[in-house]
């Protein structure tokens, strides 16, 4: 068993399959800042990941609520530079996953998501939240989504903050877990136009120092 010290939270590595992944993905996928040209691509995105990859989580009526509504971009990350697109090196027009982190207190959710807190967050006394990972269904299970979250954490470290908190979804949980984050205790319950109710999860991770 070899403790990989470059892992943000010296994540201890016994698995050759996903470290064999995180290398072909590190080689094939790189990042770009998401901008405002990309939110077509980015819904549309969205709704496909959620569609196929949520729908062992969340009821039909749920994601129909939901998508659009709160779950979709929030264009402050893109006006802030801190939402990220994944795609193929050589092709930065596809969206393969998308993710972000945050200073703002918003925890989740789209523009048109209830809950929006635009102020600043402090970080000596506040956590960051990392926000809307996304894989497209045609590139999941391949360590894109776990990219991500080294990528935004990393990103967030830079912004100066170490600990990180996230409202995740039911679909997104064994991912977070397995970077290393922990559920709180809390869980929220958004209610959508359609009457449906989205449960989250609220998690937390204290990056390594
Ligand atoms: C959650 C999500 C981003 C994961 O993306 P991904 O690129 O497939 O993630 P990775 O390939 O890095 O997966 C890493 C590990 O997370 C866990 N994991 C990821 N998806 C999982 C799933 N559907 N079921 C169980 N474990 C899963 C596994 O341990 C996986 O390792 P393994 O493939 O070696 O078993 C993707 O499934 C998704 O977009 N889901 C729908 C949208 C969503 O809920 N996003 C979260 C918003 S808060």
């Amino acid at each position: 068993m070899i403790t990989d010290t470059s892992a943000p939270n010296g994540a201890v590595h016994d698995d050759p399959i996903a470290d064999a992944k995180a290398q072909e993905a590190t080689h094939n996928f790189t990042f770009r800042n998401a901008t405002m040209d990309d939110v077509p691509a980015l819904q549309k995105m969205i709704e496909e990941s959620l569609r196929a990859l949520g729908k062992d989580h969340y009821t039909q009526a749920e994601l129909d609520g939901s998508i659009g509504w709160l779950f979709g971009p929030d264009t402050l990350l893109l006006h802030d530079q801190t939402y990220f697109i994944l795609h193929p090196v050589a092709d930065p027009k596809t969206v393969c996953a998308c993710g972000g982190w945050s200073f703002r207190r918003t925890l989740y959710g789209a523009d048109t998501a209830p809950g929006r807190m635009p102020e600043k967050r402090d970080s000596r006394v506040e956590r960051a939240s990392v926000r809307a990972i996304f894989t497209h269904p045609g590139w999941a299970r391949r360590g894109l989504g776990t990219m991500m979250m080294r990528y935004c954490e990393a990103k967030a470290r830079e912004g100066g903050f170490d600990r990180l908190e996230m409202g995740a979804t039911l679909s997104g949980v064994a991912l977070y877990e397995k970077c290393g984050y922990v559920r709180s205790g809390k869980k929220d319950r958004v209610v959508c136009p359609n009457g449906e109710g989205i449960r989250i999860v609220h998690m937390v991770k204290d990056l390594a120092s």
